[in-house]
Protein backbone atom coordinates (compact mmCIF):
# COMPACT_ATOMS: atom_id res chain seq x y z
CA UNK A 1 0.00 0.00 0.00
CA UNK A 2 1.11 3.48 -0.79
CA UNK A 3 0.75 6.83 0.41
CA UNK A 4 0.54 10.00 -2.21
CA UNK A 5 0.65 13.37 -1.67
CA UNK A 6 -1.76 16.16 -3.20
CA UNK A 7 -0.27 19.51 -3.19
CA UNK A 8 -3.12 22.60 -3.39
CA UNK A 9 -6.33 23.06 -1.53
CA UNK A 10 -9.24 23.57 -3.97
CA UNK A 11 -12.07 21.45 -5.44
CA UNK A 12 -9.88 19.86 -8.35
CA UNK A 13 -7.23 18.56 -5.69
CA UNK A 14 -10.31 17.58 -3.91
CA UNK A 15 -11.51 15.80 -7.04
CA UNK A 16 -8.26 14.31 -7.73
CA UNK A 17 -7.51 12.78 -4.00
CA UNK A 18 -11.14 11.62 -3.80
CA UNK A 19 -10.45 9.55 -7.37
CA UNK A 20 -7.29 8.26 -6.00
CA UNK A 21 -8.12 7.33 -2.80
CA UNK A 22 -10.19 4.90 -4.75
CA UNK A 23 -7.07 2.59 -5.85
CA UNK A 24 -6.64 -0.75 -3.70
CA UNK A 25 -2.75 0.46 -3.90
CA UNK A 26 -3.31 3.54 -1.91
CA UNK A 27 -3.66 3.90 2.27
CA UNK A 28 -3.46 7.01 2.42
CA UNK A 29 -3.82 10.67 0.86
CA UNK A 30 -1.84 13.27 2.41
CA UNK A 31 -3.18 17.20 1.45
CA UNK A 32 -0.90 20.57 2.01
CA UNK A 33 -2.96 22.05 3.08
CA UNK A 34 -6.17 20.55 1.96
CA UNK A 35 -9.47 21.63 3.18
CA UNK A 36 -12.21 20.62 5.29
CA UNK A 37 -13.17 18.28 2.45
CA UNK A 38 -10.34 16.62 1.90
CA UNK A 39 -9.51 15.06 5.46
CA UNK A 40 -12.44 12.19 4.47
CA UNK A 41 -11.46 9.27 2.23
CA UNK A 42 -8.28 7.86 3.76
CA UNK A 43 -7.37 11.89 3.49
CA UNK A 44 -5.09 13.83 6.53
CA UNK A 45 -4.02 17.38 5.94
CA UNK A 46 -0.95 19.06 6.67
CA UNK A 47 -0.77 22.75 7.12
CA UNK A 48 1.98 23.32 4.94
CA UNK A 49 1.18 26.51 2.19
CA UNK A 50 2.38 24.89 -0.57
CA UNK A 51 2.04 27.75 -3.06
CA UNK A 52 4.67 29.26 -1.14
CA UNK A 53 8.41 28.79 -2.75
CA UNK A 54 9.67 29.28 0.84
CA UNK A 55 7.59 26.29 1.94
CA UNK A 56 9.66 23.87 -0.94
CA UNK A 57 12.20 22.53 2.05
CA UNK A 58 8.75 21.76 3.91
CA UNK A 59 7.48 19.70 1.71
CA UNK A 60 10.37 17.64 0.36
CA UNK A 61 10.75 17.20 4.36
CA UNK A 62 7.31 15.35 4.26
CA UNK A 63 8.03 13.27 1.55
CA UNK A 64 10.80 11.47 3.22
CA UNK A 65 9.22 11.42 6.46
CA UNK A 66 6.54 10.16 5.55
CA UNK A 67 7.50 7.67 2.92
CA UNK A 68 5.22 9.49 0.28
CA UNK A 69 5.56 7.18 -3.24
CA UNK A 70 3.60 9.75 -5.52
CA UNK A 71 3.01 13.60 -5.55
CA UNK A 72 0.52 15.30 -7.50
CA UNK A 73 0.86 19.01 -7.68
CA UNK A 74 -2.85 20.63 -8.55
CA UNK A 75 -2.26 25.01 -8.78
CA UNK A 76 0.28 26.41 -11.60
CA UNK A 77 2.00 29.01 -8.96
CA UNK A 78 4.47 26.37 -6.91
CA UNK A 79 4.92 24.72 -10.92
CA UNK A 80 5.98 27.95 -12.63
CA UNK A 81 8.23 28.31 -9.17
CA UNK A 82 9.96 24.99 -9.85
CA UNK A 83 8.77 23.05 -7.26
CA UNK A 84 9.20 19.96 -9.46
CA UNK A 85 12.60 20.65 -10.34
CA UNK A 86 13.44 20.77 -6.70
CA UNK A 87 12.28 17.73 -5.90
CA UNK A 88 13.64 16.52 -8.37
CA UNK A 89 17.50 17.64 -8.41
CA UNK A 90 16.94 16.28 -4.39
CA UNK A 91 16.44 12.58 -5.84
CA UNK A 92 12.70 12.83 -6.00
CA UNK A 93 11.38 11.72 -9.35
CA UNK A 94 7.93 10.12 -8.36
CA UNK A 95 6.38 13.80 -8.71
CA UNK A 96 3.26 14.49 -11.71
CA UNK A 97 3.93 18.06 -12.85
CA UNK A 98 5.90 20.03 -15.16
CA UNK A 99 9.44 21.73 -14.86
CA UNK A 100 9.55 25.33 -14.23
CA UNK A 101 10.87 25.22 -18.14
CA UNK A 102 7.91 23.25 -19.34
CA UNK A 103 5.65 25.60 -17.50
CA UNK A 104 5.89 28.41 -20.17
CA UNK A 105 3.55 26.64 -22.45
CA UNK A 106 1.25 28.26 -19.50
CA UNK A 107 2.75 31.25 -18.11
CA UNK A 108 4.39 32.66 -21.07
CA UNK A 109 2.21 33.25 -23.92
CA UNK A 110 4.81 34.51 -26.62
CA UNK A 111 6.52 30.62 -26.18
CA UNK A 112 3.00 28.65 -27.01
CA UNK A 113 2.61 31.27 -29.69
CA UNK A 114 5.79 30.51 -31.33
CA UNK A 115 5.37 26.45 -30.64
CA UNK A 116 1.91 26.17 -32.52
CA UNK A 117 3.27 28.82 -35.20
CA UNK A 118 5.88 26.49 -35.57
CA UNK A 119 3.67 23.63 -35.71
CA UNK A 120 1.45 24.31 -37.72
CA UNK A 121 -1.46 24.21 -34.89
CA UNK A 122 -4.53 26.29 -35.53
CA UNK A 123 -4.99 29.38 -33.06
CA UNK A 124 -6.31 32.93 -33.44
CA UNK A 125 -4.03 34.88 -35.91
CA UNK A 126 -1.70 37.24 -33.51
CA UNK A 127 1.14 39.62 -33.44
CA UNK A 128 3.76 39.44 -30.48
CA UNK A 129 3.79 43.24 -29.50
CA UNK A 130 6.78 44.13 -26.78
CA UNK A 131 5.88 47.76 -26.21
CA UNK A 132 2.18 49.87 -26.11
CA UNK A 133 3.67 51.38 -29.35
CA UNK A 134 4.04 48.17 -31.42
CA UNK A 135 0.23 47.06 -29.93
CA UNK A 136 -1.27 50.09 -31.32
CA UNK A 137 0.15 49.07 -34.25
CA UNK A 138 -0.99 45.75 -34.07
CA UNK A 139 -4.95 46.73 -33.07
CA UNK A 140 -4.67 48.65 -36.26
CA UNK A 141 -3.97 45.66 -38.65
CA UNK A 142 -5.87 42.76 -37.65
CA UNK A 143 -9.15 44.49 -35.56
CA UNK A 144 -12.00 43.43 -38.04
CA UNK A 145 -15.41 44.79 -37.16
CA UNK A 146 -15.92 41.80 -34.87
CA UNK A 147 -13.40 42.79 -32.77
CA UNK A 148 -10.44 41.99 -31.25
CA UNK A 149 -8.84 40.38 -28.10
CA UNK A 150 -5.35 41.65 -26.07
CA UNK A 151 -3.92 38.91 -24.44
CA UNK A 152 -0.75 39.68 -21.47
CA UNK A 153 2.74 37.39 -21.88
CA UNK A 154 2.59 36.44 -18.46
CA UNK A 155 0.27 34.49 -15.82
CA UNK A 156 -2.37 37.50 -14.73
CA UNK A 157 -4.72 34.84 -13.08
CA UNK A 158 -7.15 35.01 -15.90
CA UNK A 159 -7.49 39.00 -15.34
CA UNK A 160 -5.04 39.65 -18.42
CA UNK A 161 -7.31 38.88 -21.31
CA UNK A 162 -9.70 41.55 -23.02
CA UNK A 163 -12.13 40.30 -25.29
CA UNK A 164 -12.93 43.87 -27.57
CA UNK A 165 -15.96 44.44 -29.43
CA UNK A 166 -14.44 46.97 -31.51
CA UNK A 167 -10.81 48.18 -32.60
CA UNK A 168 -11.92 51.55 -30.09
CA UNK A 169 -12.62 49.37 -27.32
CA UNK A 170 -9.12 48.04 -27.59
CA UNK A 171 -7.06 51.24 -28.07
CA UNK A 172 -8.99 53.04 -25.19
CA UNK A 173 -7.37 50.23 -23.17
CA UNK A 174 -4.62 49.20 -24.58
CA UNK A 175 -2.44 51.70 -22.44
CA UNK A 176 -3.75 50.86 -19.12
CA UNK A 177 -3.45 47.11 -19.83
CA UNK A 178 0.21 47.23 -20.69
CA UNK A 179 0.70 49.34 -17.47
CA UNK A 180 -0.75 47.00 -15.31
CA UNK A 181 0.34 43.72 -17.03
CA UNK A 182 3.68 44.64 -18.92
CA UNK A 183 5.20 46.24 -22.45
CA UNK A 184 4.77 42.58 -23.54
CA UNK A 185 1.23 42.04 -25.47
CA UNK A 186 -0.47 39.63 -27.73
CA UNK A 187 -3.03 41.11 -30.05
CA UNK A 188 -4.94 38.37 -31.21
CA UNK A 189 -7.98 37.90 -33.92
CA UNK A 190 -11.63 36.95 -31.90
CA UNK A 191 -12.43 33.95 -32.51
CA UNK A 192 -16.21 32.49 -31.97
CA UNK A 193 -17.57 29.32 -30.83
CA UNK A 194 -17.98 27.18 -28.01
CA UNK A 195 -15.29 26.23 -25.76
CA UNK A 196 -14.12 23.53 -24.25
CA UNK A 197 -11.44 21.60 -22.26
CA UNK A 198 -9.23 18.72 -23.16
CA UNK A 199 -7.18 16.82 -20.94
CA UNK A 200 -4.05 14.93 -22.05
CA UNK A 201 -1.38 12.90 -19.47
CA UNK A 202 2.05 13.38 -20.67
CA UNK A 203 4.65 11.06 -19.95
CA UNK A 204 7.36 13.01 -21.51
CA UNK A 205 7.19 10.88 -24.98
CA UNK A 206 3.29 10.29 -25.32
CA UNK A 207 -0.43 12.22 -25.00
CA UNK A 208 -2.97 9.96 -23.41
CA UNK A 209 -6.05 11.90 -23.63
CA UNK A 210 -8.68 11.91 -20.96
CA UNK A 211 -11.37 11.14 -24.18
CA UNK A 212 -13.87 12.88 -22.59
CA UNK A 213 -14.59 16.65 -23.48
CA UNK A 214 -15.46 19.22 -20.43
CA UNK A 215 -17.09 22.54 -20.72
CA UNK A 216 -16.30 25.22 -18.15
CA UNK A 217 -18.18 27.75 -17.25
CA UNK A 218 -16.18 31.02 -16.79
CA UNK A 219 -18.02 34.05 -16.73
CA UNK A 220 -19.90 34.74 -13.13
CA UNK A 221 -23.83 35.25 -14.36
CA UNK A 222 -25.80 33.01 -16.20
CA UNK A 223 -25.88 33.16 -20.48
CA UNK A 224 -21.94 33.61 -19.58
CA UNK A 225 -22.67 37.67 -18.81
CA UNK A 226 -20.37 39.27 -15.84
CA UNK A 227 -16.88 39.31 -15.45
CA UNK A 228 -14.55 36.12 -15.59
CA UNK A 229 -13.86 34.26 -12.84
CA UNK A 230 -11.69 30.70 -11.85
CA UNK A 231 -15.06 28.85 -13.40
CA UNK A 232 -18.60 28.52 -11.91
CA UNK A 233 -19.11 25.04 -12.96
CA UNK A 234 -18.23 22.37 -15.46
CA UNK A 235 -19.62 19.05 -16.84
CA UNK A 236 -18.95 16.16 -18.78
CA UNK A 237 -18.82 15.00 -21.58
CA UNK A 238 -19.44 17.92 -23.73
CA UNK A 239 -21.35 17.47 -26.59
CA UNK A 240 -19.35 19.97 -28.78
CA UNK A 241 -16.62 18.33 -29.29
CA UNK A 242 -17.08 13.63 -29.09
CA UNK A 243 -14.17 10.92 -28.63
CA UNK A 244 -13.13 11.43 -32.18
CA UNK A 245 -12.65 15.19 -31.70
CA UNK A 246 -10.80 14.91 -28.74
CA UNK A 247 -8.30 12.24 -30.53
CA UNK A 248 -8.05 13.99 -33.31
CA UNK A 249 -6.71 17.23 -31.22
CA UNK A 250 -4.93 15.12 -28.68
CA UNK A 251 -2.64 13.63 -31.64
CA UNK A 252 -2.47 16.30 -33.56
CA UNK A 253 -2.28 19.42 -31.51
CA UNK A 254 -0.76 18.05 -27.92
CA UNK A 255 1.36 15.14 -29.04
CA UNK A 256 3.08 17.05 -31.42
CA UNK A 257 3.66 19.60 -28.96
CA UNK A 258 5.15 17.09 -26.50
CA UNK A 259 7.74 15.69 -29.08
CA UNK A 260 8.38 19.16 -30.15
CA UNK A 261 9.44 19.64 -26.40
CA UNK A 262 10.91 17.01 -26.02
CA UNK A 263 13.29 17.41 -29.09
CA UNK A 264 14.10 20.39 -27.73
CA UNK A 265 15.45 19.56 -24.82
CA UNK A 266 12.41 20.45 -22.42
CA UNK A 267 10.20 17.16 -21.81
CA UNK A 268 6.65 17.80 -21.22
CA UNK A 269 5.66 15.53 -18.12
CA UNK A 270 2.57 15.91 -16.36
CA UNK A 271 -1.08 17.16 -17.27
CA UNK A 272 -1.18 18.93 -20.51
CA UNK A 273 -4.54 21.33 -20.78
CA UNK A 274 -6.15 22.40 -24.10
CA UNK A 275 -7.95 25.06 -23.89
CA UNK A 276 -10.04 24.98 -26.90
CA UNK A 277 -12.56 26.62 -29.10
CA UNK A 278 -14.62 25.60 -32.08
CA UNK A 279 -15.03 27.54 -34.87
CA UNK A 280 -16.80 27.44 -38.12
CA UNK A 281 -13.02 26.39 -39.47
CA UNK A 282 -12.79 23.51 -36.98
CA UNK A 283 -11.42 23.71 -33.23
CA UNK A 284 -7.97 25.89 -32.35
CA UNK A 285 -5.86 26.46 -29.48
CA UNK A 286 -6.93 29.61 -27.15
CA UNK A 287 -4.65 28.56 -24.52
CA UNK A 288 -2.52 25.50 -22.75
CA UNK A 289 -2.44 25.32 -18.86
CA UNK A 290 0.11 23.00 -17.55
CA UNK A 291 -2.33 21.39 -14.69
CA UNK A 292 -5.66 19.92 -14.24
CA UNK A 293 -8.55 22.33 -14.49
CA UNK A 294 -10.61 23.62 -11.79
CA UNK A 295 -13.47 23.01 -11.82
CA UNK A 296 -13.18 20.97 -14.99
CA UNK A 297 -11.57 18.11 -12.69
CA UNK A 298 -14.80 17.79 -10.58
CA UNK A 299 -17.14 15.90 -13.62
CA UNK A 300 -14.06 14.43 -15.34
CA UNK A 301 -12.77 12.43 -11.91
CA UNK A 302 -16.69 11.63 -11.35
CA UNK A 303 -16.61 9.96 -14.88
CA UNK A 304 -13.24 8.40 -14.52
CA UNK A 305 -13.32 4.25 -14.55
CA UNK A 306 -9.99 3.40 -14.59
CA UNK A 307 -7.73 3.30 -11.41
CA UNK A 308 -5.95 6.56 -11.74
CA UNK A 309 -3.37 6.31 -9.86
CA UNK A 310 -2.02 3.28 -12.32
CA UNK A 311 -2.03 5.23 -15.01
CA UNK A 312 -0.23 8.52 -13.19
CA UNK A 313 2.48 5.79 -12.30
CA UNK A 314 3.06 4.68 -15.73
CA UNK A 315 3.06 8.21 -16.95
CA UNK A 316 5.98 8.71 -14.42
CA UNK A 317 7.81 5.41 -15.18
CA UNK A 318 7.70 7.15 -19.10
CA UNK A 319 5.48 3.91 -20.21
CA UNK A 320 1.97 5.46 -21.20
CA UNK A 321 2.02 2.83 -24.26
CA UNK A 322 0.04 0.61 -23.00
CA UNK A 323 -2.02 2.31 -21.15
CA UNK A 324 -5.79 3.46 -21.22
CA UNK A 325 -8.11 4.90 -19.41
CA UNK A 326 -12.20 3.67 -19.17
CA UNK A 327 -15.09 6.02 -18.87
CA UNK A 328 -18.54 5.39 -17.30
CA UNK A 329 -21.39 6.14 -19.59
CA UNK A 330 -23.70 8.69 -18.91
CA UNK A 331 -22.70 12.72 -17.98
CA UNK A 332 -21.37 14.70 -14.95
CA UNK A 333 -22.50 17.85 -13.77
CA UNK A 334 -20.49 20.44 -11.15
CA UNK A 335 -21.89 23.82 -10.26
CA UNK A 336 -19.98 25.97 -8.17
CA UNK A 337 -21.24 27.42 -4.61
CA UNK A 338 -19.18 31.00 -4.63
CA UNK A 339 -19.17 33.48 -1.94
CA UNK A 340 -21.61 36.17 -2.62
CA UNK A 341 -19.28 39.08 -4.13
CA UNK A 342 -17.22 36.79 -5.58
CA UNK A 343 -14.93 37.32 -7.94
CA UNK A 344 -14.68 40.49 -5.76
CA UNK A 345 -14.28 41.42 -2.13
CA UNK A 346 -16.89 38.25 -0.13
CA UNK A 347 -16.78 37.54 3.24
CA UNK A 348 -15.17 34.45 4.98
CA UNK A 349 -15.98 32.46 8.18
CA UNK A 350 -19.16 31.94 7.36
CA UNK A 351 -21.23 28.53 8.79
CA UNK A 352 -22.05 25.73 6.09
CA UNK A 353 -24.65 23.25 6.90
CA UNK A 354 -26.64 20.65 5.04
CA UNK A 355 -23.43 19.06 3.35
CA UNK A 356 -23.95 15.70 5.47
CA UNK A 357 -27.74 15.41 3.93
CA UNK A 358 -26.20 16.66 0.53
CA UNK A 359 -23.69 13.64 0.31
CA UNK A 360 -26.38 11.28 1.14
CA UNK A 361 -27.81 11.46 -1.86
CA UNK A 362 -26.98 9.22 -4.71
CA UNK A 363 -24.62 9.84 -7.48
CA UNK A 364 -23.36 13.25 -5.96
CA UNK A 365 -20.24 14.32 -4.43
CA UNK A 366 -19.65 17.74 -2.81
CA UNK A 367 -16.02 18.44 -3.61
CA UNK A 368 -14.50 21.63 -1.34
CA UNK A 369 -12.72 24.31 -2.37
CA UNK A 370 -12.44 27.33 -0.26
CA UNK A 371 -13.67 26.03 3.58
CA UNK A 372 -12.39 24.83 6.82
CA UNK A 373 -12.95 23.71 9.81
CA UNK A 374 -13.44 24.96 13.00
CA UNK A 375 -14.51 23.40 15.72
CA UNK A 376 -17.55 21.46 14.96
CA UNK A 377 -18.37 23.56 11.98
CA UNK A 378 -17.17 23.77 8.63
CA UNK A 379 -16.83 27.59 7.94
CA UNK A 380 -16.12 29.50 4.16
CA UNK A 381 -12.71 30.52 3.66
CA UNK A 382 -12.68 31.03 0.08
CA UNK A 383 -13.73 32.43 -2.70
CA UNK A 384 -15.47 29.49 -4.74
CA UNK A 385 -16.48 27.24 -1.57
CA UNK A 386 -17.32 23.91 -2.88
CA UNK A 387 -18.43 22.18 -6.35
CA UNK A 388 -21.70 20.16 -5.94
CA UNK A 389 -21.58 17.39 -8.54
CA UNK A 390 -23.30 14.76 -9.82
CA UNK A 391 -23.52 11.67 -11.89
CA UNK A 392 -26.14 10.18 -13.64
CA UNK A 393 -25.78 6.68 -16.15
CA UNK A 394 -28.33 8.71 -18.18
CA UNK A 395 -27.00 11.73 -19.36
CA UNK A 396 -26.72 15.30 -18.95
CA UNK A 397 -30.07 16.32 -18.26
CA UNK A 398 -30.56 13.73 -15.28
CA UNK A 399 -27.13 14.74 -14.17
CA UNK A 400 -27.93 19.03 -14.11
CA UNK A 401 -31.03 17.64 -12.13
CA UNK A 402 -29.45 16.27 -9.73
CA UNK A 403 -27.03 18.72 -8.98
CA UNK A 404 -29.25 21.32 -8.73
CA UNK A 405 -31.33 19.33 -6.48
CA UNK A 406 -27.86 18.95 -4.11
CA UNK A 407 -27.64 22.88 -3.99
CA UNK A 408 -31.30 23.41 -2.96
CA UNK A 409 -29.84 21.43 0.33
CA UNK A 410 -26.81 23.84 1.21
CA UNK A 411 -27.17 26.43 3.22
CA UNK A 412 -24.81 28.94 4.10
CA UNK A 413 -24.86 31.98 6.97
CA UNK A 414 -26.01 35.19 4.86
CA UNK A 415 -26.58 33.13 1.55
CA UNK A 416 -24.47 32.10 -1.44
CA UNK A 417 -24.28 32.52 -5.28
CA UNK A 418 -24.69 30.25 -8.12
CA UNK A 419 -25.05 30.18 -11.69
CA UNK A 420 -28.39 28.44 -12.58
CA UNK A 421 -27.35 27.41 -16.38
CA UNK A 422 -24.95 25.24 -16.07
CA UNK A 423 -24.81 22.36 -18.78
CA UNK A 424 -27.56 24.32 -20.72
CA UNK A 425 -25.28 24.18 -23.56
CA UNK A 426 -25.61 20.39 -23.47
CA UNK A 427 -29.16 20.95 -23.62
CA UNK A 428 -29.60 21.81 -27.00
CA UNK A 429 -27.73 19.42 -28.34
CA UNK A 430 -30.07 16.72 -26.95
CA UNK A 431 -32.70 14.89 -29.06
CA UNK A 432 -34.98 14.24 -26.07
CA UNK A 433 -34.88 17.87 -25.19
P1 LIG B 1 -7.17 32.37 -22.12
O1 LIG B 1 -6.60 32.70 -20.76
O2 LIG B 1 -6.24 32.57 -23.23
O3 LIG B 1 -7.91 31.05 -22.15
O4 LIG B 1 -8.35 33.41 -22.27
C1 LIG B 1 -9.40 33.53 -21.35
C2 LIG B 1 -10.71 33.62 -22.07
O5 LIG B 1 -10.68 34.73 -22.98
C3 LIG B 1 -11.01 32.41 -22.94
O6 LIG B 1 -11.64 31.40 -22.21
C4 LIG B 1 -11.92 33.01 -23.99
O7 LIG B 1 -13.25 33.11 -23.50
C5 LIG B 1 -11.37 34.40 -24.16
N1 LIG B 1 -10.44 34.44 -25.32
C6 LIG B 1 -9.11 34.26 -25.30
N2 LIG B 1 -8.58 34.37 -26.54
C7 LIG B 1 -9.60 34.63 -27.37
C8 LIG B 1 -9.73 34.83 -28.79
N3 LIG B 1 -8.66 34.83 -29.59
N4 LIG B 1 -10.97 35.06 -29.29
C9 LIG B 1 -12.04 35.09 -28.48
N5 LIG B 1 -12.00 34.91 -27.15
C10 LIG B 1 -10.81 34.68 -26.59
N1 LIG C 1 -11.16 26.38 -15.27
C1 LIG C 1 -10.11 26.99 -15.94
C2 LIG C 1 -8.79 26.67 -15.45
O1 LIG C 1 -8.59 25.80 -14.63
O2 LIG C 1 -7.86 27.32 -15.91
Amino acid sequence: MQKILIVGGGGREHSLGWKLSQSKEISEVLYAPGNAGTKEEKGRNIPINSTKKENFPALLDLIKSENIDLTLIGPEAPLADGLVDYLNSSGYNRVFGPTKEATRLESDKFFSYDLMEKLNIPQAESIKCYSTNEAIKAIHKLSTKEGIVLKARGLTGGKGVIVCDSKEQALANIVNHTKKYGQDVLIAERLFGEEFSVFGISDGKKVLPLEISIQDHKPLLDEDKGPNTGGMGAYAPAPVANVDMVKYIAENIMTPIVQKMANDGVPYKGLLYGGMIMTNKGPKVLEFNVRFGDPESQPAMMMIKSDLYEVLSLALEGNLSGANIEFKPGASCCVVIASKGYPKKYKKGLKISGLKEVNSIKNVKVFHAGTKTYKDSILTAGGRILGVTSYSPNGIKEAQKIAYKAVSKIKIEGGFYYRKDIANKALKYDKDN
